[in-house]
């Protein structure tokens, strides 16, 4: 089969051309690569899933990167969205340290050193990005205080790229999912602890020097839920039933929209 109707942009056969940085690969990069199958595509596929929203779709329209991490959303939004006004919002000084480190020269991006529970911000922006971020907090309302403010800080049709792992319900292959994910990890250098049924990983000789404690920080303590109650709690922070746009094994992708 013969593919017809691409080209590489301006002769670049590699990713968008842009002036925006892309060479720095933190260890974070290094690990979560390995840990979570599909990460790569990830944030091109979120950005590119919120720019054609109806609202972030607009010329300068503002969109907030929640759980912003190392960087890689905003990276791939200015590539793709140069005329974004983003907020790159993350609670660990760490994480945010690396992402203005990734984006740096890039004028123009609110660096907000937060949760987004405690971001002040009502209506204020047209689409947002929550990538792996929802997962790690405990269903004791935790879960819903965040939906909640992510929803408040939408404008009423804005839209949410949620990415997240997830709990697969009554499925027969629940068990082969997360079986796979555990193979991929494998496969890709990681290996599982004593600790597996908590989702515990160990490096090996593959895994960058020093990376353990950034291993454990990402597998340990996770609390993916299933659709349905995925469905209860966004529905309750005030967004419609979320859709399907993306699975990798167990990790799923959902876009949501906040009801007028
Ligand atoms: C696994 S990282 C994902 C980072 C990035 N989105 C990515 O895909 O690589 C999760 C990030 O969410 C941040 N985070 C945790 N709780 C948060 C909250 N309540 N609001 C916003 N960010 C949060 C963490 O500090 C961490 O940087």
């Amino acid at each position: 089969m013969t593919w017809s109707g691409w080209r590489p942009v301006a002769g670049e056969e590699r990713g968008v051309e842009s002036d925006v940085p892309t060479g720095v690969e933190t260890g974070y990069e290094q690990i979560v690569t390995r840990l979570i199958p599909g990460y790569a595509s990830l944030a091109r596929l979120g950005v590119a899933l919120l720019a054609a929203s109806p609202l972030a779709s607009a010329q300068g329209a503002s969109v907030l990167v929640a759980g912003c991490g190392s960087g890689a959303e905003l990276l791939e939004a200015r590539a793709q969205r140069p005329d974004w006004h983003l907020t790159g919002l993350d609670p660990s000084a760490a994480m945010l340290e690396l992402a203005r480190g990734k984006l740096a020269g890039q004028a123009g991006i609110d660096w907000q050193q937060t949760s987004v529970e405690n971001l002040e911000a009502q209506a204020r922006f047209d689409g947002a990005l929550a990538v792996l971020v929802l997962q790690a907090l405990p269903d004791d309302g935790s879960k819903l205080a965040f939906l909640t403010a992510l929803a408040r800080s939408l404008r009423p049709g804005g839209q949410v790229v949620l990415v997240d792992l997830m709990q697969p319900e009554r499925s027969p292959i629940q068990q082969q999912l997360r079986e796979a994910r555990l193979g991929f990890q494998r496969a890709s250098g990681l290996e599982p602890t004593a600790e597996e049924d908590r989702g515990a990983q160990r490096t090996t000789a593959a895994t960058p020097a020093g990376m353990d404690a950034l291993v454990a920080e990402l597998t340990t303590g996770l609390h993916p839920i299933g659709l349905s109650r995925l469905t209860a709690l966004v529905a309750a922070a005030g967004f419609g039933d979320p859709a399907p746009v993306y699975q990798a094994l167990d990790v799923e992708g959902f876009l949501l929209q906040r009801r007028d």
